[in-house]
């Protein structure tokens, strides 16, 4: 990589943030297309916030993407936030044109995206959602508009019936809330057709658990899990048992990331390049399947 004296600077702000894998995906997309892009990692404390993004102003950074603990306190930074990132109270990607500053969130869009690409469509179908967390929203609004109906699940009830109330009010669709039990959990997926786990459970260390009782999967059932470490988790191995679709969370974190890359560039991106450079770096960190 060449850094010439019109380089263009985009990176990543976070608190921790030095594990990112975000560097590689996007120097190795910059790379394939020629860009003369660069993109490296601020770790930015959670007082030096708004410094940090008047200073990314000042050096014309042309993108940033936005990760703990910085998500929502950065709004109130910004010049312009998209309707849906407004909603869902989070920003994860920051385009800098020409000095306004605009916040997106590209988490639930990755997310229907790594879905659509591997041949699951929500159109018309029953979404159930484990977790209300920052990730969990994010999905939710973006399914919502996709979906027939939508269950959300989660371990603290109260939010889950929150999310599914304001969905519903937004979008006048069948989306209940509801606590996330063996119960429940069984009872939903009897009729569910695409189940994603936004939660954390099954990241490692706790690589040997999940929240779903393998005898409740069906070949029929679309599975999706947001963890990507281990790449295949305890859920997503279950599910590919009993022979069910399954997207990894790889595949979110690849659409998510290709989303911001086309914010920032205007080019399309190279997803396949981005995935390589994940699943190596993942690979170096030593994470396997
Ligand atoms: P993220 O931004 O990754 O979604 P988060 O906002 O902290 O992170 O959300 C984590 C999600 O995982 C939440 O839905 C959380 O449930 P609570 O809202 O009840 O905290 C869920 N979660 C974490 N550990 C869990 C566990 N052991 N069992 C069930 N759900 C769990």
């Amino acid at each position: 990589m060449e850094i010439s004296g019109k380089t263009r600077v985009c990176g990543i702000i976070g608190d921790p943030v030095e594990h990112s894998l975000s560097p590689a995906m996007h120097n190795a997309a910059f790379q394939e297309l020629n860009l003369d892009f660069v993109y490296v990692v601020f770790r930015v404390r959670k007082d030096e916030l708004r410094e940090a993004i008047v200073g990314a102003k000042s050096l014309a950074i042309r993108g940033l993407n936005v990760t703990m603990p910085h998500k929502n306190a950065v709004m109130k930074y910004l010049d312009e936030i998209e309707s849906t990132a407004r909603a869902i109270g989070a920003v994860n990607t920051i385009l800098n044109d020409k000095g306004r500053l605009i916040g997106y969130d590209t988490d639930g869009i990755g997310a229907l995206k790594a879905l659509e690409e591997n041949g699951i469509s929500l159109n018309g179908k029953k979404l159930l959602l484990l977790g209300a967390g920052g990730a969990g929203k994010a999905i939710a609004f973006h399914g919502a508009q996709e979906v027939e109906e939508l269950k959300i699940l989660n371990r603290t009830t109260q939010k889950a019936k929150d999310l599914a109330e304001v969905l519903r009010k937004k979008f006048g669709k069948k989306i209940d809330g509801n606590s996330l039990s063996a119960k429940t959990m069984k009872k939903e997926l009897e009729d569910t057709d695409i189940l994603v786990n936004a939660t954390s459970v099954g990241m490692h260390p706790k690589d040997d658990q999940s929240l779903v009782d393998a005898s409740w999967l069906r070949p029929d059932l679309c599975v999706m899990d947001i963890v990507y470490n281990p790449i295949e988790t305890k859920l997503a191995k279950d599910a590919k048992s009993v022979g069910a679709k399954v997207v990894s969370g790889v595949e979110m974190l690849v659409y998510q990331g290709a989303a911001s890359f086309e914010i920032w560039t205007d080019h399309p991106a190279p997803v396949k390049v981005m995935r390589q450079a994940i699943l190596r770096k993942l690979s170096e960190l030593g994470v396997h399947h």
